[in-house]
């Protein structure tokens, strides 16, 4: 079995902290009705950082905290769908900070599930043989995205960035189970604000339907009720696909850390995952849904917190645009 080690994770908290309180200042909303639909009681906003600075902030924590420099990364992979750039992508902006050289360098935009699908490239990459140590971070700035007048949707999001170092572990196990389904994208989406400087004839306006206002053209837009119920199934879904490949129970699994997207979802999702409180991690109160950010962002505060140990089996599990989902299971 080829699963992977994790050597060392870190993270980055944005200098802004919007409190539902702030949130009442500029849209009719309360902190009872936040906090009772979604556990959120605050969030971090970056006002002065691009997203790939947090990005390269929370990997050099995590390389910090790794023991490692930028000189033994062999290989970069972020996850993002709020890049600072179209090209080039985040991973070389990061590379160039943090001062790693020449190592391959590749973005991954499956927005939340982003980190899932990101670890398990990298475990794919490690499983090979050709590159040792490889550093992951999700960093996610989508503030500039949020409809700020939509209180159906700005009440969620937060910014964030997190990292981890990892190499191959051998004889350790990892399964992992991916999906999306394209056709719900309508669900959650947030168009690339670009407008191309191309002469107008007959027939050459694209997505005419699906952005017919001007907030649709630049914002995240979603159907808050279609992701809720995706959601639950999804994750419930992927979490005992990725036991039945394991072989393993969820008694068998030490902790259990879903995207942070809205306590209600989290805790339906578990009813039927069957999984103990206390096995699961949730810090959305404090920073929000920070899309891909959130489970590398976790992983650090476990550690942080001493609340990793070695040996302990990991399940991550989460959804996304796309709409997307994935769990897997790994020995820590
Ligand atoms: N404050 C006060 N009232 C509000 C607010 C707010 N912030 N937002 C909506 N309302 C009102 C609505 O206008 C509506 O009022 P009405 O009945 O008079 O029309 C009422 O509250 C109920 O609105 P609903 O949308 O039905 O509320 P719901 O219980 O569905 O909760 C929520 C909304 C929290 C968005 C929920 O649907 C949800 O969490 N969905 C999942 C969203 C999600 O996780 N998205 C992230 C996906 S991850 C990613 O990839 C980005």
């Amino acid at each position: 079995m080829n699963g992977i080690t994790i050597l060392g994770a870190g993270s980055y908290t944005p200098s802004l902290a919007v409190t539902n309180e702030m949130m009442t200042e500029f849209i009719d909303t309360s902190d009872e009705w936040i906090s009772s639909r979604t556990g959120i009681k605050s969030r971090y906003m970056s006002p002065d950082k691009a997203n790939y600075e947090m990005a390269a902030k929370a990997a050099k924590a995590a390389l910090e905290n790794a023991g490692k420099t930028a000189k033994d990364i062999d290989f970069i992979i972020v996850s993002t769908c709020s890049p600072d750039f179209f090209y080039p992508n985040m991973a070389c902006l990061v590379q160039k900070q943090i001062g790693a050289e020449g190592c391959p360098c590749i973005d991954i935009n499956s927005a939340c599930t982003g980190f899932i699908n990101s670890l398990d490239i990298a475990r794919n990459y490690l499983a090979t043989g050709d590159y040792k140590t490889i550093l992951v971070v999700s960093s996610e700035r989508l503030s500039p995205q949020i409809d700020f007048n939509d209180r159906g949707s700005c009440i969620l999001f937060g910014d964030g960035a997190g990292a981890v170092v990892v190499e191959y572990g051998e004889n350790k196990p990892y399964y992992s189970i991916l999906g999306a389904e394209g056709d719900m994208f309508e669900a959650l989406f947030c168009k690339a604000n670009y407008k191309p400087n191309f002469p107008k004839f007959d027939g050459n306006e694209i997505f005419k339907e699906l952005c017919d206002t001007p907030e649709k053209q630049c914002y995240l837009q979603m159907d808050g009720k279609a992701v809720y119920k995706f959601a639950v199934d999804a994750m419930a879904s992927a979490v005992d696909k990725v036991l039945n490949k394991s072989g393993l129970t969820i008694e068998d699994i030490d902790l259990v850390i879903p995207h942070q997207a809205n306590i209600r979802i989290i805790q339906s999702a578990l009813k039927k995952m069957k999984v103990d409180d206390d096995k699961v991690f949730i810090n959305l109160q404090d920073h929000g849904n920070t899309s891909s950010a959130c489970i590398p962002v976790a992983l650090s505060e476990l550690m942080a917190q001493g609340r990793l140990k070695r040996g302990m089996k990991v399940c991550l599990v989460g959804f996304g645009a796309g709409l997307t989902y994935g769990a897997c299971i790994f020995e820590y």
